[in-house]
């Protein structure tokens, strides 16, 4: 049954709909219903309206970090171009502290790897000198540090020359009992406007490691355990970057920063990166390997909802121009290219620019590419086919009626991929252009194939009739879309994925075989929370948002949309079924409808809502009372029109 309750007409029909929304006897004093903010609660932390473009030391340098290379990097950035092109961000990483001056614990600068920081006085060394210079060639400068109180390079590379040097104290050079004074100076006396945060130090100094037990480094008992959620203190790694956050806040009232988190997606943080950082990394380091590449790329393309303009998922560096993404594996350097930016990921360059290759300056500076990743709307690409092989990304641009699709071969052999208007959304005719090649390449209608090499990534931006001729779908619309309650009430470890190759799966007008695991339970669009198509009592949907009960999604609609509908219910794919849910839209804080509570295996409800004026619209699944498993629920076709 349709149920829309006007905005205007709110009070009038309160009593009509209280009759729905009376919950079954059972469910009665049930705890956790979740309640509307009536606003957009998605927190602004710094500055990045469009994903962070720059460089970064370390997947070129390692710990071997000089100034001079850093300025080299810097310079060639300028004078290739891709300044221009908007990479602007010049970080350091690992590897530049000395040690931290016992007298008032300031942090001093390794000045033998940069020279300007000799500045002599009570300072001793500073790195005001570098940061202006960056910023006299039009840069914005980034720093390294850790979240515990001590690095990566001093757990991992126990030999290296350039570890912070002195007594165990004066080589605690993290943050950990200095966010205060470390901000202060990192971005008050020196000017920084990025900073990344490491976590070794609250991960990796456990009393059983090397130097830790000989006394080298003091003991911190591990709140991150990367392969183990239950060892995790969630809450206290939570809170222990939200104090760096709010430092920042307090040195940078105006929000001009960067706050990089790199707990590598452990801890739960694809759930609260959002709240506490600009971005925040969703994997392990990347490494110049197709394998890496495929897992960091896996571990963010199911996280199209929490990424929008101001905050998103960050699967890790570019390493175009390194290993197996050289000069002599363009196909592969493109790729990591090519899905970087249907992600929206950050795009910061990871190679020895004063060494890199005409042919890799010109991945890193493909202009139609970059577009894609820095598209205004924000919106991270959308996962329209995946099987084992092959997938099919869509990432919906600002202008209405135009996508970027990546077509991704996953293999070391060539395949085919069919594209289809439906993965696109779009209907009519539709104009593809090469955004590699930059050249139109004709249009199709209805389906089209492609033959793609080994490892290739194809990239098009395509321009046609919007499915909805009125409007569009929610999972069109990623960036407008604040994942403001999860509904998990368990965190679940991220699983590691060993794809299969299926000889059986046939061509790709469908929408894939998708490897089947137990997953993590964040909303997702286009699909389950487990990644399984959207389904109620055996009715199918394509297109839709796949939600937990007990969940809450805010959306920007800004008075621009004027009518909600969706078919809504328990997805068949749920593991429990021992609760009722309802779905509630509210407007601007108001409840605009309602569905009927609704059990595992009801037919799914039409339900809609007068949305016109609204800024804030709210999607409420609500549970009738605590349940054994997560409930699966579907707005399936959830649009605006
Ligand atoms: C960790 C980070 C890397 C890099 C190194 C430096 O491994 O994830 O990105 O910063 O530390 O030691």
């Amino acid at each position: 049954m349709a149920m829309t309750i006007r905005r205007k007409a709110f009070w009038p029909i309160t009593a009509f709909v209280a009759l729905f929304l009376t919950p079954p006897a059972w469910a009665e004093g049930a705890d956790g219903t979740v309640q509307p903010s009536g606003r957009w609660t998605q927190a602004e932390v710094g500055s990045a309206p469009t994903p962070p473009m720059g460089w970064n030391s370390w997947n070129a340098f390692g710990v071997a970090i000089t100034e001079d290379k850093v300025l080299g990097s810097a310079q060639a950035i300028q004078d290739s171009g891709l300044a221009a092109l908007g990479y602007r961000y010049i970080n350091i990483d690992d590897g530049w502290w000395h040690y931290r001056r016992q007298a008032d614990e300031r942090m001093q600068v390794r000045a033998n790897l940069f020279p300007s920081a000799n500045v002599g006085g009570t300072e001793a060394t500073s790195l005001r000198p570098f940061t202006n210079r960056l910023h006299a060639m039009g840069f914005k400068a980034g720093i390294y540090t850790d979240i515990g109180r001590n690095a990566c390079s001093q757990a991992w590379a126990p030999d290296n020359p350039n570890l912070p040097e002195g007594t165990q104290p004066e080589r605690e050079v993290g943050l950990y009992g200095h966010v205060r004074q470390d901000i202060r100076l990192y971005f008050g006396a020196w000017n920084f406007d990025y900073i990344k945060v490491d976590s070794c130090g609250i991960a990796h100094y456990g009393a059983d490691r090397t130097g830790v037990a000989n006394g080298t480094y003091r003991q911190f008992k591990p709140l991150i355990h990367e392969t183990n959620l239950g060892q995790t203190d969630v809450a206290k790694v939570r809170q222990l970057y939200s104090e760096v956050r709010d430092a920042l806040r307090r040195e940078r009232p105006r929000g001009d920063f960067v706050l990089s988190l790199c707990n590598w997606g452990s801890a739960n943080v694809r759930a609260w990166g959002q709240d506490v950082g600009t971005t925040w990394r969703t994997s392990n380091d990347i490494d110049p390997s197709w394998g890496r590449l495929l897992h960091n790329f896996d571990s963010v393309a199911t996280r199209e909802l929490y990424a929008g303009p101001g905050h998103w998922n960050d699967p890790d560096m570019l390493e175009v121009g390194n290993g197996l993404f050289d000069a002599a594996h363009l196909i592969e350097a493109r790729a990591q290219m090519s899905l970087w930016a249907i992600a929206a990921a950050p795009l910061i360059i990871g190679t020895d620019l004063t060494r890199a290759p005409h042919a890799i300056l010109d991945v890193l500076g493909a202009p139609e590419v970059i577009a894609v990743d820095q598209d205004p709307a924000g919106n991270q690409g959308v996962i329209a086919y995946a099987d084992s092989e092959r997938e099919i990304i869509v990432k919906a641009l600002g202008q209405r009626g135009a996508k970027a699709v990546v077509l991704f071969n996953r293999l070391a052999e060539p395949t085919d991929i069919t594209l289809t208007a439906a993965h696109l959304k779009l209907a009519g005719p539709i104009a593809l252009r090469d955004l590699w090649q930059r050249r139109d390449i004709g249009t199709f209608s209805g389906r089209k194939a492609f033959h793609l090499g080994a490892h290739e990534a194809l990239m098009l931006r395509a321009t046609g009739a919007p499915l909805l001729a009125q409007g569009s779908y929610l999972s069109e619309m990623t960036g407008r879309i604040h994942v403001a309650a999860d509904g998990i009430r368990v965190p679940e470890p991220d699983p590691i994925i060993y794809r299969m190759v299926d000889p059986y799966v046939g061509d790709t007008s469908s929408g894939g075989h998708r490897p089947a695991y137990a997953g993590w339970g964040g909303p997702r669009a286009d699909a389950t929370p487990y990644d399984q198509g959207l389904s109620v009592a055996g009715e199918g949907f394509r297109y839709g948002l796949g939600v937990l009960a007990n969940s809450r999604l805010e959306v920007k609609a800004d008075g621009k949309f004027r009518h909600f509908t969706a078919r809504v219910g328990v997805d068949d794919s749920t593991r429990s079924r021992n609760s009722a849910v309802r779905f509630e839209i509210y407007g601007d804080g108001r409840l605009l409808a309602a569905s009927q509570w609704l059990s595992f295996g009801d037919p799914a409800k039409e339900i809609a809502a007068d949305t016109a004026e609204v800024r804030v619209v709210e999607l409420i699944v609500q549970a009738a009372k605590p349940a054994d498993s997560p409930i699966v629920a579907s707005w399936g076709n959830a649009r605006f029109n």
